[in-house]
């Protein structure tokens, strides 16, 4: 039973406590790992303004890094947004899986190729739930902002890999939209990409 101040996971009546979902891993979803991959400016901003186009100040060094980690694992989650601003850059590609959240997974319907490129409006937990029972052990989650907010509120998330571009955007979206997680971080490793000090960090949640 919850109580004040807890929230119910409506999948499976496990309670979450809002202060720290973070730190809350429900022992159903322990073998499937979740990591985060985004690129930032140093102040959190993944958009300049508001334009989708992340390539016109990402690094080459953080593109490659980032095809790097999609061509080692086959399973990508992104929101519908995300997909809309990548959409001409996803092909179905050999054993690639992409699944994008969407409250409107019919909208979707001529775009969806099964076991390639399918949407969803499962919640985190349930998502993530699925896939671990059809045998996934891991999952990259690349954002966005939204997307993000909701598997950490869940705790859902396992690792971070933040690439730190030298850029301030006065104006952008945060990595992680505001909501009710606070999570400790471990740091596993920092690199450094290139000459103008690109920075690639990760980072595994800390279990408290
Ligand atoms: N710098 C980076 O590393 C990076 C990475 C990724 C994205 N981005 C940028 O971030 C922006 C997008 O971020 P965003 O926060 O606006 O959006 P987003 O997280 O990509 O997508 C949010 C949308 O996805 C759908 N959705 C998410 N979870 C859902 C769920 N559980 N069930 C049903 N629907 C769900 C909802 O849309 P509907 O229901 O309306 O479909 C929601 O409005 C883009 O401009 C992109 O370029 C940057």
């Amino acid at each position: 039973m919850a109580s004040i101040g807890e929230e119910v996971n409506p999948i499976k009546g496990y309670s979450l406590h809002k202060e720290y979902p973070c730190q809350t891993k429900y022992e159903k979803y322990q073998h499937m790992k979740v990591i985060l991959i985004m690129v930032q400016s140093l102040n959190g901003k993944i958009t300049k303004d508001n334009d989708p186009d992340i390539y016109k100040w990402t690094s080459k060094e953080d593109q490659e890094f980032f095809f790097r980690m999609l061509s080692k694992h086959t399973l990508t989650i992104m929101g519908s947004r995300t997909y809309e601003a990548a959409r001409e850059n996803i092909k179905p590609y050999g054993k690639r899986r992409r699944i994008i959240l969407t409250s409107t997974p019919d909208r979707y319907r001529d775009a969806t190729i099964p076991g390639q490129i399918e949407f969803s409006s499962e919640l985190p937990g349930e998502l993530i739930t699925r896939l671990g029972d059809e045998g996934y052990e891991t999952a990259l989650l690349v954002g966005g902002a939204e997307t993000n907010r909701q598997f950490f509120e869940a705790g859902l998330v396992d690792e971070l890999y933040i690439t730190i571009e030298p850029r301030l955007f006065g104006k952008g979206k945060q990595i992680i939209a505001d909501g009710n997680y606070d999570g400790e971080l471990a740091l596993e490793s920092v690199e450094r990409l290139n000459e103008k000090g690109t920075l690639l960090l990760k980072y595994k949640i800390r279990e408290v």
